[in-house]
């Protein structure tokens, strides 16, 4: 069985979120007492990707985007050669499976095994497989086991780009775990008993899941996100796609892209996570979102937190996950300002080295 790195426990890991964008390195260390540690980041780092070398979230150009994570790793500063990366929730599959309690780990895996073909529409050597214990499940003497299987197309493209970058992949999670996992640390004890949904806007999708005590109940993608506010600046103010891009980044629009652009794209996404939270709310275990979390790097984009929490009811906040993180020397404090809620992904995946 292949591991996916669930359930692993050991020392830093950088976490590579590979976006359609961008290759984004965080390395966190764990400082303080044991018994209430914090994090302080060591290491942070974004490095732009051409743009037809990560499509539909796959890694097209293993070259290009190999080349990308070295040069951000050798920009951080970083020795470490160890990797979390994660695999869309697109490509992967997981299933909650109730198991019988007091079961070994390799009873488990064996078992898994036998019937992984009843939950997996995929040759069993075609993918992946890792499995982790969630926790007690409804019914007494059983536990609910997660099971991930992630084709082995999508895992041998990042395992080849990570080699080019002289790094190995220690942990390949599932995008929406390493998500939850950063958001619930950002929100500290305010994650207790709530229902969390979060929203990962980026480059070509809106990927929204809710979790609750740290389960992950739901998980979506809508095809809206920065590509249709780039193409709605191109052609509002006559601009070329990288000069578009520039211009968003770096604050240097008309003054009027806040109440011509801004704002009616932030009613047309809100409208959109709206639409991802009305799945969830018709499945049948739904519980009302408490909170929404906004996550990737069109989160900031101005007015978008008021709109979402007006319109949908719900407090919707910014992502911070380097709340109550100090910075190493290494690291450009305006990098992380700048780019925080993008950096979400990475942070979970960071994390993956202290679980
Ligand atoms: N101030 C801003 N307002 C709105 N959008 C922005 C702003 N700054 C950057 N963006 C956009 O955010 C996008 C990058 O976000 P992010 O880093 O989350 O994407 P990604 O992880 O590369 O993509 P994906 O997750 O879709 O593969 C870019 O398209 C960029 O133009
Ligand atoms: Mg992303």
């Amino acid at each position: 069985m292949f591991s996916l790195g669930l359930g692993r426990k050991q020392a830093p890991l950088l976490g590579i979120d590979i976006g359609s964008t961008a290759v984004k390195v965080v390395e966190l260390a764990r400082v303080g007492l044991a018994s209430a540690h914090t994090f302080q980041v060591t290491s942070c780092a974004l490095e732009p990707l051409a743009p037809m070398a990560v499509v539909e979230k796959k890694i097209a150009d293993v070259q290009a985007v190999g080349e990308a994570i070295r040069q951000a790793v050798t920009r951080c500063g970083t020795k470490a050669k160890a990797a979390a990366v994660a695999v869309p929730g697109s490509a992967t599959i997981t299933k909650v499976i109730p198991m019988a309690v007091g079961m070994k780990d390799a009873e488990m895996e064996g078992l898994i095994q036998l019937d992984a073909d009843h939950y997996i529409p995929y040759p069993l050597d075609e993918v992946n497989l890792d499995f982790t214990v969630l926790g007690p499940s409804a019914t007494q003497g059983e536990v609910d086991v997660l099971l991930v299987a992630t084709r082995h197309e999508v895992v041998d493209n990042l395992l080849a780009a990570l080699e080019i970058a002289g790094l190995e992949a220690e942990v390949v999670d599932a995008e929406p775990y390493a998500l939850e996992n950063a958001a619930i640390l950002a929100m500290g004890a305010q994650a207790d008993g709530q229902t969390i949904a979060i929203a990962d806007i980026g480059a070509q999708a809106t990927r929204i899941q809710v979790v609750r005590n740290g389960r992950a109940q739901f998980s979506r993608e809508q095809g809206f996100a920065a590509a249709q506010l780039l193409d709605e600046i191109r052609h509002r103010y006559q601009l070329k796609a990288d000069e578009a891009r520039r211009c968003l980044e770096a604050g240097e629009l008309p003054d009027n892209y806040v109440v011509d652009v801004a704002r009616p794209f932030a009613e047309a996404l809100t409208q959109q996570i709206g639409r991802a939270l009305q799945f969830y709310y018709s499945s049948t275990y739904s519980k009302p979102a408490d909170q929404i979390l906004l996550a990737g790097g069109v989160a900031v984009l101005p007015g978008l937190e008021q709109t979402v929490s007006s319109r949908l009811g719900v407090l919707a906040y910014v992502a911070n996950p380097f709340a109550h993180m100090t910075l190493g020397p290494r690291v450009p404090g305006q990098l992380i300002q700048r780019h925080g809620p993008a950096l979400t992904l990475a942070v979970g995946l960071a994390l993956r080295g202290y679980d």
